[in-house]
């Protein structure tokens, strides 16, 4: 495996599988790699020949008031587990590489962007969009695995890449829990083990909404409830939502169709963490 600093040296490699006529899958990430970056990359092995992962710490989603200088790195840890896992390079660019001194143009995804994780991250999407861009026009890749962990950020890139033309097919790879349900995220790691207890909150209350859609339930507003009254007699001290809304768009209609596949989604504040979940879910 090779680990790649530089723009170009990335750009003229992965043209040089590209005439080989090598299909590529990338798989972006921003490090610390755990088990569910590591099923993304088992699933871009099994799609392409080549796997180029892509470690950068983008700076543009984070708000000011946000992670950004906490969130965990270590750039040794990670490239032994992308060789373990067989990646093929291993994509690790400064800031500098990606965001050259005066650049002034980022990615709008409007819409989707703007529900759920747009109301409570202003400027997120549009990094995320930005540097997914800039990742795709560098790599070339044929093929991208994103997690379903952050599903509302699968939506927005599957319609940049609609919108832009930018010919990359969007795999979604299933979220990788703990066996207690706890959802895999780099963000765990600021959790004591005690609040990683408190978290099963989010997943336990995933499932009761399931579980009341499974036995028949169809309204928004008794789906989203189930969720909050679980999560507020709990630990967690801020819900920033916990709704049900349709899975290809996140529209939120009062009652949803027989058939309809639901994505519930929730996100809330343990202590000063933040953390996300999710789980699809058919109307029945
Ligand atoms: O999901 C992530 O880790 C990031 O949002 C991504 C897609 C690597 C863009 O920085």
């Amino acid at each position: 495996m090779k680990i790649i600093k530089t723009t170009n040296e990335m750009r003229s490699l992965a043209l040089e599988e590209k005439i080989s006529e090598k299909r590529i899958a990338c798989v972006p990430t921003m490090g610390f790699l755990h088990e569910g970056h590591l099923s993304l990359i088992k699933r871009a092995k099994q799609v392409a020949d080549v796997v180029v992962v892509t470690l950068f710490v983008n700076p543009t989603q984070f708000s000011p008031n946000e992670d950004f200088a906490q969130y965990p790195r270590d750039l040794q840890r990670d490239s032994e587990l992308c060789l373990a896992a067989g990646a093929d390079y291993l994509f690790a660019p400064s800031a500098e590489e990606i965001y050259p001194a005066g650049y002034n143009t980022e990615v709008t995804v409007k819409g989707v962007s703007e529900l759920f994780e747009g109301k409570f991250r202003p400027i997120h999407f549009n990094g995320v969009a930005t540097v997914v861009a800039k990742l795709f026009n560098i790599i070339h890749p044929d093929y991208a695995v994103f997690g379903q962990k952050d599903y509302q950020q699968t939506l927005v890139v599957k319609q940049m890449v609609r919108d832009l033309l930018l010919g990359v097919e969007i795999i979604v790879a299933p979220i990788i829990r703990e066996n207690s349900g706890l959802a895999k995220s780099s963000r765990n790691t600021y959790l004591s083990d005690e609040q990683k207890t408190q978290a099963l909150v989010l997943s336990q209350s995933l499932k009761l909404a399931a579980d009341a859609i499974a036995a028949g339930e169809t309204k928004s507003a008794k789906i989203n409830k189930i969720m909050h009254d679980n999560i507020e007699k709990s630990a967690f001290s801020k819900i920033d939502y916990a709704c049900a809304a349709r899975a290809k768009d996140l529209t939120e209609p009062e009652e949803f169709a027989h058939g309809e596949e639901v994505v519930l989604l929730i996100a809330a504040y343990l202590g000063k963490v933040r953390l996300i979940d999710n789980c699809l879910v058919t109307i029945k």
